[in-house]
């Protein structure tokens, strides 16, 4: 008797124990409220709810950084672009891949515990604006979430990867994705969507982490009025619109930043672009346009709105203001003042009051032509003439991929310093496309693509006003003072996309490039202290996380998103494999970078050099592959480059183009778009150009 109660008594013991191990494991609003104090793990997508992605580490140091070496290194059996911030918990990493696919796997060795794969139609890729890509998970008590690109929201077991609940967030029917790592706020998941560049209405809602079951939806823009506003804040906002909007969606999609202030209990999120840009042909050129390209404060219980700051009111430019949003307490004129700090794409550096909305201060970090400044006064900025594309070309500076993407940011309290992965392109040429009509599944921005022979140029007298400096090269890392309310240094990089940043407390910034090096700056000056080729351009950002008194710096490579699909690679490399690499201060210096694949060999295929066949066929591939295929043709590496297509590819081009007989590795069925006639001429067209490659 006396043995029989030990024993139920060692039992239960040891299921305390047991379920007080997997509890104390387990990730909880506090957990989270408090990830900053801690360099161990990397719980959510920012690192801790300010989102500073900077970590209190110091092992690795300026004294030594140059010493590291790999640890491991893990092949994720993709070909696309790789954007994932990892998590790391209980010594697991999770991250994501193209398509949505989740891997897990044992931080220390790289070796893979789970695979989770969602199963996403691969005929619907061409909803991507930008590329199948994912920016990464959600952690919270035992369940891994992931947004997927055919617009579910998935909780996944975090030990076994078996699926708990798995519900649809968007209409499957209109174009929606989701490409952006969901956020965890008060017991619930926070997800947006994308989908403006083809014509939808933006929301962002709420679930309860438990059960999957929707807590709020905010929208956007307003739909319809005729069926009535979901609430006041919608009512509110369509009194800033005209016209018909809503018949190609009204846009404004937040497909990245979400970020939650616990004490403050609001639920910040920045919102997209116009659908169509144009805001001419969206709204007949009048009002605002609430709630497009803003900073939104979100009540976390409702999802009601406290405040709103427009960066771009009326955008014209697709001017998303979904790049990453960051909380700091900073003293300004030695008041400590909590803010809320974004550089969108719209060219100026952001710093508002987080809990009143008020706007600090606004300052060019690129250069800007569309406007000569913001007004403080007003929170509204000053628009140059040239700003208001009509019916001429007018060169405006950013384009349409911002002076700054979804490329996260750092912020380092001892320096100060924001370290903030800016592009500065070239002028883009805006132009409205006469008689635009919306045709759903395909791109609806009312702006001309492919050629624009014809179209008339507006006159150099016209161009007037704009602000920031001229003369930065085509990317940087900018050291950006929020305080001083400019860049204390600047690293110049002959290409302009590059990686998210990671700083930490041993004096670091580490970035990778779009060139393929992973190189660490002195936080404070800027000093190059490291840089290793590791083959493959880099988009990710880096993170660090200790395990046995060790600490690791990991990051993805693997190139593709809007920049890899439509520019060129800086490396070279075809088609190369992504892959997770991981660093440590005693790992192996011997460091291979990744190859990709041989360009297929050429060989002669006849085609009609008629003038006017060609610039049709250039017209139409402008309009339909451009996105995808890359600008001229020339493939960013990560996808097919058309010009090097095998004869017998050729021979079955209409299957592919025209009947979807590639939807199942990603290559949209275009019959709806393309004639016959126009892919004739496609082929036509880059059949002249695999001749030119073969007689430069
Ligand atoms: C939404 C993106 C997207 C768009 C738009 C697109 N493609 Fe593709 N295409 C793909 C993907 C993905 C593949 C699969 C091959 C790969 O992954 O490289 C592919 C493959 C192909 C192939 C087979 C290439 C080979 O060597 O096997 C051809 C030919 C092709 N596309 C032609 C076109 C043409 C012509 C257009 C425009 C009329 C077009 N594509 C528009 C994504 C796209």
């Amino acid at each position: 008797m006396l043995r029989q109660q030990k024993n139920a008594l060692a039992l239960v013991l040891l299921s305390i124990s047991l379920t007080f191990a997997v509890q104390a494991q387990e990730v909880t609003d506090d957990t989270l409220k408090n990830a900053a104090n801690s360099g161990e793990e990397w719980l959510t997508y920012g690192r801790d709810y300010f989102e500073s992605r900077f970590s209190p580490l110091n092992q690795i140091d300026t004294s030594n950084v140059s010493q590291l070496g790999v640890a491991w290194t893990f092949d994720t059996d993709s070909f696309r672009g790789l954007e994932a911030t990892p998590l790391i918990h209980n010594g697991i990493m999770y991250a994501t891949r193209p398509w949505s696919s989740v891997f897990a796997i044992d931080a220390r060795t790289g070796e893979k515990l789970w695979d989770f794969d969602p199963q996403v139609d691969r005929s619907i890729g061409w909803k991507a604006c930008c590329d199948v890509v994912n920016r990464g998970v959600a952690l919270y008590e035992d369940k891994i979430y992931v947004g997927t690109i055919d617009g579910r929201l998935i909780a996944l077991d975090a030990n076994t990867g078996a699926v708990v609940w798995d519900i649809l967030t968007v209409d499957p029917e209109r174009p929606y994705t989701i490409t952006g790592a969901p956020r965890i706020a008060d017991g619930k998941v926070i997800i947006g969507n994308g989908g403006a560049e083809l014509g939808s209405r933006g929301y962002v809602t709420a679930y309860d982490a438990e059960t999957g079951t929707e807590a709020w939806r905010f929208w956007v823009v307003p739909g319809n009025p005729a069926e009535g506003f979901e609430n006041p804040d919608v009512e509110f906002a369509a009194t800033t619109w005209s016209g018909n909007w809503w018949e190609v969606g009204g846009g404004g999609n937040s497909w990245d930043s979400i970020i939650y202030d616990p004490e403050a209990r609001l639920v910040y999120i920045g919102t997209g672009n116009g659908s169509p840009w144009s805001h001419e042909l969206r709204s007949n050129g009048e009002g605002d346009n609430l709630y497009l390209s803003s900073i939104v404060a979100l009540n976390v219980d409702d999802g009601r709105v406290k405040w709103h700051y427009q960066t771009t009111p009326a955008d014209n430019w697709d001017y998303t203001a979904v790049q990453p949003l960051m909380l700091a307490d900073i003293p300004f004129d030695g008041v400590l003042r909590k803010v809320i700090m974004q550089a969108p794409k719209n060219g100026f550096f952001y710093v508002l009051d987080r809990i009143t909305g008020d706007l600090i201060s606004a300052d060019p970090y690129a250069e800007v032509t569309w406007a000569s400044g913001i007004d403080l006064e007003s929170g509204r900025p000053m628009e140059t003439p040239q700003a208001r594309y009509d019916n001429a070309i007018s060169f405006v500076m950013p384009g349409p991929g911002g002076a700054h993407n979804w490329h996260p940011m750092s912020f380092n309290p001892v320096t100060g310093l924001i370290y903030l992965p800016t592009n500065q392109g070239s002028s883009f040429p805006y132009s409205i496309q006469q008689g635009f009509v919306h045709k759903p599944g395909t791109w609806n921005i009312g702006v001309t693509m492919g050629t624009m022979a014809g179209v008339p140029v507006r006159p150099e007298a016209d161009y007037a006003g704009g602000t920031g400096p001229e003369t930065r090269s085509p990317g940087a890392l900018l050291a950006w003072d929020p305080v001083a309310r400019e860049p204390r240094w600047v690293i110049d990089y002959p290409f302009s996309i590059n990686g998210g940043t990671l700083t930490t407390a041993g004096n670091l910034v580490f970035q990778g490039g779009g060139d393929g090096f992973l190189r660490a700056y002195t936080a404070d000056k800027g000093d190059l202290l490291w840089q290793i080729d590791l083959g493959v351009g880099i988009m990710a950002p880096p993170v660090t996380y200790e395990l046995d008194g060790k600490q690791y710096l990991a990051v993805l490579v693997g190139w593709g998103g809007s920049a890899g699909l439509i520019g060129p690679s800086e490396t070279g490399e075809y088609k190369p494999e992504g892959r997770m690499w991981t660093f440590v201060l005693d790992g192996d210096t011997n460091i291979v970078p990744v190859t990709g694949q041989p360009l297929p060999e050429l060989t002669r295929i006849e085609f009609n050099d008629d003038p006017a066949a060609l610039a049709h066929g250039e017209d139409i591939y402008g309009k339909r592959c451009m996105v995808c295929h890359g600008a001229g043709a020339a493939s960013g590496g990560a996808l097919a480059d058309l010009r090097y297509a095998a004869p017998a590819t050729y021979d079955i081009f209409h299957n592919i183009v025209r009947q979807g007989a590639y939807t199942g590795v990603g290559m949209p069925n275009l019959g709806a778009f393309v004639t016959e006639e126009d892919a004739d001429a496609v082929k036509n067209w880059l059949l002249s150009l695999r001749a030119d490659l073969m007689n430069p």
